[in-house]
């Protein structure tokens, strides 16, 4: 049996992707044809060119380009099933989903519109595809404290099924993550779980303000924490996952190469390392790829391959009944 197929077999849990980003270069096409206002390539090379980040702050002006595609119910509908169909490919079972209301809000959608099109698509998700979807809402860090306490209220005031993590992204460069501790804490207290990005741009310091001021029990992405042996020990410790997202740090140049990045000191350092593909559509990337490829990169062995798909399961929000049921 060959890598790709062994890891194809394995059943997964995927912890750490964007909506918007899993829409695929085919789906971007046909809403770039349907709003050519936006500015998105309509055609697929442009489309390709478009999507040739030059680093994090450009990969985020493409991100939201692509964002202010979706005006409708059935756009989000539409984003749901294909990310569950392309799950389903992957053998993926599972996958807690990052969305942002307050920025697609603000693109025009209405609550109503995204909260039946989410509600829409994780049934069919489940029905069409066997894929279990979760949802975790994140605050566009860049908009502010505004944009925490309307995140948080329409979170907490709509409490969608499936809702099981808060969130924060956009870019950590002047975004402190202890501006929303305060919704955080008040997340953390309606029983959502605590999953800030932070240390995927910046150094480890925003990775231990996770910790401490957002009570973060994941870290998306969480690279840097590599630098910081007291962090590292801390994370392993305390077992605090990383959601490492290898070609995403690629193709937003934050990392030369796969065989640059720090997974390989986060595993010496007895971290729990998840694989995920943040955002797939816009990097090209599939999660059996990013299994592939970091085994390929770390020579790693079948059971330490199947331990990281694991380690997923284990980092999870399922609790244990539906775990047993799905994976
Ligand atoms: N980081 C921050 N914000 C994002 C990302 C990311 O990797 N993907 C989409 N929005
Ligand atoms: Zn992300």
């Amino acid at each position: 049996e060959n890598l790709h197929d062994f890891v194809a077999s394995l059943p997964k849990a995927e912890l750490h992707v964007h909506l918007l980003g899993a829409a695929t270069v085919d789906t971007v096409l046909d809403l770039a044809r349907r709003h050519p206002a936006a500015g998105v390539p309509a055609e697929r090379a442009e489309l390709a060119e478009f999507y040739t980040f030059r680093d994090f702050d450009h990969f985020l002006k493409v991100y939201w380009a692509v964002q202010s595609l979706i005006t409708g119910r059935d756009d989000v509908h539409t984003l749901v099933t294909g990310l569950a169909r392309d799950l389903a490919a992957q053998n993926v079972r599972y996958a807690e989903v990052t969305v942002t209301p307050y920025n697609h809000l603000l693109d025009g959608l209405s609550g109503d519109d995204l909260l039946d099109g989410l509600a829409a698509g994780r049934a069919a998700a489940a029905r069409d595809h066997g894929v279990e979807l979760a949802w975790c809402f994140d605050i566009p860090g860049e908009k502010g404290a505004k944009a925490g306490r309307e995140t948080l209220a329409f979170a907490l005031g709509e409490r969608p099924d499936g809702l099981v993590a808060f969130g924060l992204g956009g870019p950590e460069t002047g975004v402190g993550r202890a501006l929303f501790a305060p919704m955080f804490t008040a997340a953390r207290e309606a029983g959502l779980h605590s999953v800030p990005h932070a240390g995927e741009t910046t150094g480890p310091a925003t990775v231990w303000s996770a910790v401490h001021d957002l009570g973060a029990e994941r870290i998306g992405h969480g690279t840097s924490a590599a630098a910081d042996p007291r962090l590292l020990e801390h994370l392993a410790e305390h077992r605090i996952p990383l959601e490492v997202c290898p070609t995403s740090n690629v193709r937003t140049r934050q990392v030369g190469s796969l065989e640059a990045h720090p997974v390989r000191r986060l595993l010496d350092h007895g971290v729990a390392v998840t694989l995920n593909t943040d955002d797939p559509g816009m990097f090209g990337a599939t999660l059996n790829g990013e299994y592939v490829a970091v085994a390929e990169a770390l020579g790693l062995t079948r059971g330490e391959i199947a331990q990281l798909a694991r380690n997923a399961v284990a980092a999870s929000f399922l609790s244990d009944s539906p775990r047993d049921a799905l994976l």
